[in-house]
């Protein structure tokens, strides 16, 4: 589904001026598919500035805030579960219009909330749409875009997810003046409406088309996005792929070598959400707070500013994936993540009251860890995760990994408050950047390196035999 999902041999720099040879449509197309990593990315973020005038509003405490911030990301982990099978059912274009009027409708819902507890239904059905985006927004874009910009367009992806959470914090800065946690909730009614006119103008995927027998359709299809020498080849590629059929639970109980690798995608998966990023992205005007910015406007104006250095450190992953290769970059950005945490909790150990000195140092280290996550495990934990399954698992795989995502990211959200609480900022802070330092030996115990290999050769060393880290030589 994904396959060849950054260009092997190539650099942005070439795939970008190779897309400029194709058709207009295909931008059009990206942008609004990706118009769903914005909508993932805006949910995301919403909550982390509205979340103190709920508190305030319905009197949450500490565990009923986490459920506010956690029900949508176990919606996400069931509209993940779900969508591998809508996606084939329905089509991707369908599947796609009914995340977004589930978006507006929860948009309108929660913005409408008359409890918390209200609130914390309403967000477990977001969820759903948020889970159901993050599985077919991909998979559309990589099946509508020509093999040689697919990279590019993937990482677009991950890139307007950063860009919906910064966006969602720049609107909850400028409503937090009047405290509206309803508005900050409902105005994103305006870009759920606008993905849903965009994808009903959209193409139907032509591999869905395929798959659902309408071999004319597809070429249709496929003559309004590619040069008309390109079409007949990519039909016969996209008949050959189908023939491989998706028998992932066939293989998960007859194949150990696929069992191994579902194991990686986990793994790889809660790696990413126990670097403790979501902890800033969901609850930074807290840390802002403890670490002594104690005026709501210095709150949010700090959190901007995460948001803001997590869009543009993602530039420097996409600039190097395919150069310096994935493994070094990941190994770089658990160094700066596991440091940052470290100094962070150093910090909070020795006290920042007193020292204006030292309550920037903090906040400097809490931006340090946002470039480590961005230019690393942000966007290459989904890079690598679209590459290492074998073809006929790819769908089970992928949606296995994505839950998996979902799940530790509810876990996280679940658990940060309380560990707060129980055992203070210090050692919280610490114990994730002790976990950082530990994925740096599951890195090189345990992740291969991908960079410039073809995603056959990675299936068939896999299924050789060849040791985990050794599948992509
Ligand atoms: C992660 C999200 C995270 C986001 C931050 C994504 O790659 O999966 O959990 O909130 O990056 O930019």
């Amino acid at each position: 589904m994904m396959e060849n999902s950054l260009n092997p041999n190539g650099h942005l720099v070439g795939e970008l001026q190779e897309a400029r040879k194709c058709k207009k449509l295909v931008y059009a197309v990206a942008l609004t598919a990706a118009l769903a990593g914005l909508l993932f990315g805006l949910d995301v973020g919403v909550i982390s500035g509205a979340l103190p005038f709920i508190a305030q509003q319905f009197k949450a405490g500490t565990e009923r805030q986490e459920l506010i911030v956690s029900s949508l990301l176990i919606g996400a982990v069931i509209g993940t579960l779900l969508s591998g099978i809508l996606s084939r059912t329905y089509g991707r274009k369908n599947t796609l219009l009914v995340s977004a009027v589930v978006f507006a409708i929860g948009s309108i819902f929660s913005a409408l909330a008359t409890s918390a507890k209200m609130l914390i239904y309403v967000r477990l059905f977001l969820g759903v749409a948020v889970g159901i985006a993050s599985f077919t927004a991909p998979l559309y874009l990589s099946e509508m875009s020509p093999p040689r910009v697919r990279g590019s367009l993937i990482s677009m992806y991950q890139l307007m997810i950063t860009i919906g959470i910064l966006s969602a914090f720049l609107s909850d800065t400028f409503l937090s003046y009047s405290e509206n946690w309803r508005i900050m909730l409902g105005i994103l009614v305006v870009p759920s409406s606008l993905m849903f006119i965009g994808i009903t103008l959209l193409p139907k995927s032509p591999r869905w088309l395929v798959l659902a027998g309408e071999k004319a359709r597809a070429r249709e299809v496929l003559n309004r996005l590619r040069h008309a020498e390109e079409v007949e080849a990519e039909l016969d590629d996209i008949e050959r792929t189908l023939e491989t059929k998706q028998g992932g639970f066939e293989l998960l109980r007859s194949n150990k070598y696929f069992r191994k690798v579902i194991f990686l995608g986990i793994v790889l998966q809660a790696i990413q959400q126990f670097t403790g990023i979501n902890v800033v992205m969901y609850y930074a005007p807290k840390i802002f707070n403890i670490a002594g910015f104690t005026s709501t406007s210095q709150a949010m104006w700090g959190t901007v500013l995460v948001g803001l250095i997590n869009v543009l450190s993602t530039f420097i992953a996409i600039a190097l994936v395919d150069r310096v290769g994935r493994k070094p970059i990941l190994f770089a950005g658990f160094i700066v993540m596991g440091l940052s945490m470290g100094t962070l909790g150093t910090m909070f150990h020795i006290g920042l009251q007193d020292s204006h000195t030292l309550q920037y140092a903090a906040i400097g280290s809490l931006l340090m860890f946002i470039v480590g996550f961005a230019m690393s495990a942000g966007p290459i934990i989904w890079v690598i995760c679209s590459e290492i399954f074998p073809l006929s698992g790819r769908d089970l795989g992928i949606t296995i990994s994505t839950a998996t995502n979902w799940l530790c990211n509810a876990l996280v959200g679940m658990t940060f408050l309380t560990m707060l609480n129980a055992m203070g900022p210090a050692h919280t802070f610490w114990i994730y950047g002790g976990l950082n330092v530990l994925f740096m030996a599951a890195l090189l115990l345990f992740v291969p390196e991908t960079k410039g290999v073809s995603l056959e050769k990675i299936e068939s060393n896999l299924m050789s035999g060849k040791r985990l880290v050794r599948i992509g030589r």
